[in-house]
């Protein structure tokens, strides 16, 4: 396909969800493919994934700025300087804020490990088992100033099981995760997300359902 969605994604460690992004663009077909990839963290996994998929790679270490901000300009213009359109942050474990936010406003979407606006912040598994909920999931959302909160683009659930313990609920809801987001990523980039407000009107009438119950096995 021509005129893919330029896209950029962000990491800070092991990047299954940006293996799943870059599996997706190996389809021809696909509309958005990944031209750079960014780790605030050095020697990750992920910056090892990228270089397997010929993806070129960059390490901005938010440890050696001043301050937020610099580090944020540093990234957004990383991101521009590679032509991107569209950043992904993919378990890119940073709070972000002011500038860079407004440069890439509705241009800047992000994979939650939790149906939101259940469970935002760190440790969601825990916290929907201590909640006794029995569906958890993964959520897909233009970013915002306050953290884990934006337009929805997509939502993936999974059953919690008598018996899950943390890591065993993070496996499943990772499975959807891998899923969710090459399917919002490919909505969005088609043009199909339309955000009004607070909220993402996704107009889509394929096979699947951006909004779909994920059992375990599926
Ligand atoms: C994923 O579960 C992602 O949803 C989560 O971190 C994990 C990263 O895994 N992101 C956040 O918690 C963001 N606040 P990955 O590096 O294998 O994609």
């Amino acid at each position: 396909m021509t005129n893919r969605l330029k896209v950029g994604v962000v990491i800070s460690g092991r990047g299954s969800n940006l293996q799943a992004l870059l599996d997706a663009c190996t389809d021809p077909a696909y509309p958005a493919e990944i031209v750079r990839v960014i780790s605030n963290n050095p020697d990750v996994e992920g910056l090892r994934r990228a270089e397997r998929a010929g993806v070129a790679t960059e390490t901005i270490n938010h440890r050696a700025f001043e301050n937020r901000e610099s580090f944020e300009r540093s990234l957004s213009d990383a991101m521009e300087a590679a032509g991107v359109e569209l950043i992904c942050h993919a378990g890119f474990m940073r709070i972000v804020t002011g500038d860079y936010l407004s440069k890439w406003h509705n241009r800047l979407i992000n994979i939650h490990p939790s149906l939101l606006p259940a469970f935002p912040g760190l440790n969601t598994h825990k916290k929907a088992l201590d909640a006794g909920v029995k569906l958890h999931g993964c959520t897909v959302h233009y970013v915002r100033e306050e953290v884990d909160v934006g337009p929805i683009i997509g939502q993936a659930a999974v059953p919690v099981l008598d018996g899950d313990s943390e890591d065993s609920l993070a496996d499943r809801v990772l499975t959807a995760e891998h899923k969710l987001y090459p399917l919002c990523l490919r909505l969005v980039a088609e043009g199909r997300v339309l955000v009004d407000g607070d909220r993402a009107i996704v107009k889509y009438a394929g096979p699947f359902d951006p909004n779909i119950l994920l059992s375990p096995a599926s």
